[in-house]
């Protein structure tokens, strides 16, 4: 049985206390039962211990944006999915196109870091999409392909989330039409061993657009990022008609 997850990524946004002040203004605009989505918050590790002790007790789940395949080690700078997981952590972002771009991110690294979540008890939120370029030259399914492929070469289907971003849309405003965003998600579906796996769509959604992206028999949530910093505009979104 698919579930609705709803999933705001901060990126490189907010320090503990503008955290803190987020939760002030969001969790009072909450709907009381919304028994049939999760409401995740992917933030910086930073905020992580303050929101861990914060959301204690609520509905809202805990989620990292990335997370490095080895237990521990010698790896100055990073952090391993054990550590996340003893601070309540129980999701995490993998294969963000911006890890991709920025970071040197591959198929290869991103399989490797989804085996360490998975095996730490964490659900990964494995990130896919095609640049404008590549939409331009009819190449999405292929690069969708590849980078499913890739990425879950040998991964446990049961414990997953994937999050179709096409990057020409994140952060610009330009929205991935509804029904070409769940045209590419029931592609994705049909790549999958498993047909329960959640499958959300990323990029540039907003309170005026999300009720229509949620209402593709394809799509079972949203990744959000730049309308997941402000309390009212998440609130609105995850409390979808
Ligand atoms: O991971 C979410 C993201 O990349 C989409 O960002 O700002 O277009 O909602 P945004």
């Amino acid at each position: 049985m698919r579930k609705n997850v709803i999933a705001g990524n901060w990126k490189m946004y907010k320090t503990q206390m503008e955290a803190s002040e987020f939760l002030q203004g969001f969790m009072p605009q909450l709907e009381d039962t919304l028994p049939d989505r999760d409401i995740i918050l992917c933030v910086p590790y930073t905020d992580l211990f303050a929101m861990s002790q914060n959301l204690h007790g609520s509905s809202i789940r805990l989620g990292a944006q990335n997370v490095h395949w080895e237990a521990f080690g010698a790896y100055t700078g990073e952090i391993s999915a054990p550590m996340l997981t003893e601070m309540g952590v129980r999701y995490v972002i993998v294969g963000h196109s911006e890890r991709r771009q920025y970071f040197g991110e591959t198929d290869e690294t991103v399989n490797m870091r989804l085996k360490a979540s998975q095996n730490a008890g964490l659900t990964p939120i494995l990130c896919v999409g095609e640049t404008k370029q590549q939409r331009d030259m009819n190449e999405t399914e292929s690069i969708i392909c590849d980078q499913l492929k890739g990425g879950l070469a040998n991964i446990d289907q049961t414990n997953l989330i994937i999050a179709y971003e096409p990057i020409w849309a994140i952060g610009t405003g330009d929205t991935c039409a509804a029904k070409e965003a769940n045209q590419v998600i029931g592609l994705i579906r049909s790549q999958l061993k498993n047909a329960d796996v959640s499958i959300q769509y990323g990029g540039s959604v907003k309170p005026d657009n999300v009720d229509e992206i949620m209402a593709q028999p394809e799509i079972d949530g949203a990744l959000v990022g730049g309308a997941s910093l402000q309390p009212d505009s998440f609130a609105r979104i995850v409390n979808y008609q």
